[in-house]
């Protein structure tokens, strides 16, 4: 049920089969273009979809030369008309013009998007603008589907949505590439002897921005049995590439009595939904993706939902990758972390995603299931072609003493983590999750390059604008 409003959406008019019928509309133009039959041509847009709807102003209207002529992009209207079926190609729809009402000029000396096409890069300038590019646009309406469609998911399987804290004194990768958090003057300390002393500090110890919801996430699955956080994530690493931020957003969820089996299980019917949802409930935009920016998208993401996920072990991973012919900008050897380029190699050559499985503890966080081999841990990725690691979980390490071993390896304080190992005290279970990169999903249904442009208002090293 869509509330009542006043006015219809252009989604709704360009859609319409109720015809002839009066509507009122309110948008920004897009272009104008004067006949001279005495009228002008109006492409308003106002986001609920790709595609204009196309005003005909008649000269007869009190403000057409005064106005209506003078209209540019990016001015905001009101108008009010006819929608009636159109005789043009390309529409099935179009709006005869009774008051075209002028709510907001647009300086057309200095705003940004006028007919010229701009790089992506470009466009980055004017964050605050760009939405009403189509790429944008179309963009912004598909993250938004993907993240109603993880809510619909995780709602459907009986996951309960929990917010874990933004703040955090824990470093759940174990990465160190964690964003402080204070409140002491760094400007005056940095201008005095005085010794850095974080019992002075707002929370008394060190806080960072949280790089992951899992340990909290952890604790209540222990009680609700799924549950699932979603929100923004933070990473102060320092890479420059086109499939990282500083600062992200993350769906993770967390179920008790799962084992790593359960958790590949999950996260293939979940990308399976969400890539449908978007197919299903975006069609124009998708069509749009798949003729601009990634030929084929379409079929791909079909075929992708149609079959299975191919499973394969780290170790087979490297044994393959060792066999290839490809060069490799960094060379592959079993223990060392499977880069960008090799990860983008496996799923080319299974032609889909692809869920690497059993990875070398050494380089895998202090929570992942030991493995009976002793060598590897209970980790799941899923890769997928273009994007590479899109899903990154495991089973959790539920046997205390071999937690508090990995800790011990890891060089974790157990004493900082005293409730993380607490729920192996009491009532410990088998339990595994996951976590999605929200922008690395967008990236991949639209076929979008670079990461930057699938998230309102990126944040990168050098860059906090807006
Ligand atoms: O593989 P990661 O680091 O896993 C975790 O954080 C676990 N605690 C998740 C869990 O088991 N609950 O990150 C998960 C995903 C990656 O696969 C990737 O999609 C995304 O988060 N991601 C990033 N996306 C954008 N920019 C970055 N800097 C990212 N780092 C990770
Ligand atoms: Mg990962």
């Amino acid at each position: 049920m869509i509330a009542p409003m006043d006015w219809t959406t252009i989604d709704a008019c360009r859609t319409s089969t109720e015809l002839p019928r009066p509507v009122e509309i309110r948008g920004w133009i897009r272009t104008r273009r004067d006949s001279k039959g005495g009228f002008s041509f109006l492409e308003v847009n106002d986001g609920t979809s790709l595609g204009n709807l196309q005003v005909v102003a008649p000269a007869e209207l009190e403000n057409y030369a005064e106005e209506i002529q003078k209209l540019t992009a990016g001015c905001s209207v009101v108008v009010k008309g006819e929608l009636v079926e159109s005789p043009a190609k390309g529409q099935a729809t179009e709006l005869h013009a009774n008051s075209v009402r002028v709510i907001g000029w647009c300086d057309g000396e200095t705003y940004p998007l006028q007919k010229k096409r701009h790089s992506f890069e470009k466009l980055r300038e004017w964050s605050h603008l760009r939405a009403r590019t189509n790429t944008l646009g179309a963009v912004m309406r598909v993250r938004n589907r993907i993240s109603q469609s993880i809510h619909r998911f995780f709602d459907d399987e009986g996951f309960n949505y929990l917010h874990t804290p933004i703040i955090t004194a824990s470093d759940c990768e174990g990465a160190g590439e964690m964003f402080r958090v204070t409140t002491l003057n760094l400007e005056k300390l940095a201008g005095s002897n005085r010794p850095f002393d974080t019992k002075q500090d707002f929370f008394q110890k060190p806080t960072h921005l949280t790089v992951s919801g899992q340990l909290e996430a952890e604790t209540y699955a222990t009680a609700l049995s799924r549950v699932y956080t979603f929100g923004p994530t933070f990473r102060a690493e320092n890479s420059n590439t086109s499939r990282h931020l500083a600062e992200f957003w993350m769906v993770e969820p967390e179920a008790a009595f799962y084992d790593l089996h359960d958790n590949m299980q999950l996260a293939e019917r979940f990308l399976k939904r969400v890539f449908s949802d978007c197919l299903s409930h975006c069609g124009e935009d998708m069509e749009f993706f798949n003729e601009r920016i990634e030929k084929g998208k379409i079929d791909q993401l079909k075929s992708v939902i149609e079959k299975p996920f191919e499973h394969m072990t780290y170790t087979d991973a490297v044994e393959r990758l060792l066999a290839c012919d490809e060069k490799f900008e960094y060379p592959v050897e079993w223990g060392t972390d499977l880069q960008a380029e090799h990860e983008r190699y496996l799923t080319s050559v299974v032609g889909g995603p692809v869920i690497l499985t059993d990875y070398p503890s050494s380089i895998k966080p202090f929570y992942m299931r030991v493995s009976d081999d002793g060598k590897t841990v209970a980790a799941m990725d899923v890769l997928v072609p273009g994007v590479g690691e899109i899903i990154g979980g495991s089973q959790r390490e539920e046997r205390l003493d071999v937690l508090q071993r990995r800790m011990a390896e890891g060089g974790l304080d157990e004493s900082e983590y005293w409730w993380y190992v607490d729920l192996r005290r009491y009532g410990t279970v088998p339990h595994a999750g996951f976590g999605l990169g929200l922008e690395r999903a967008v990236q991949y249904v639209t076929g979008m390059a670079n990461i930057r442009d699938v998230i309102p208002f990126p944040r990168t090293p050098g860059n906090a604008e807006f």
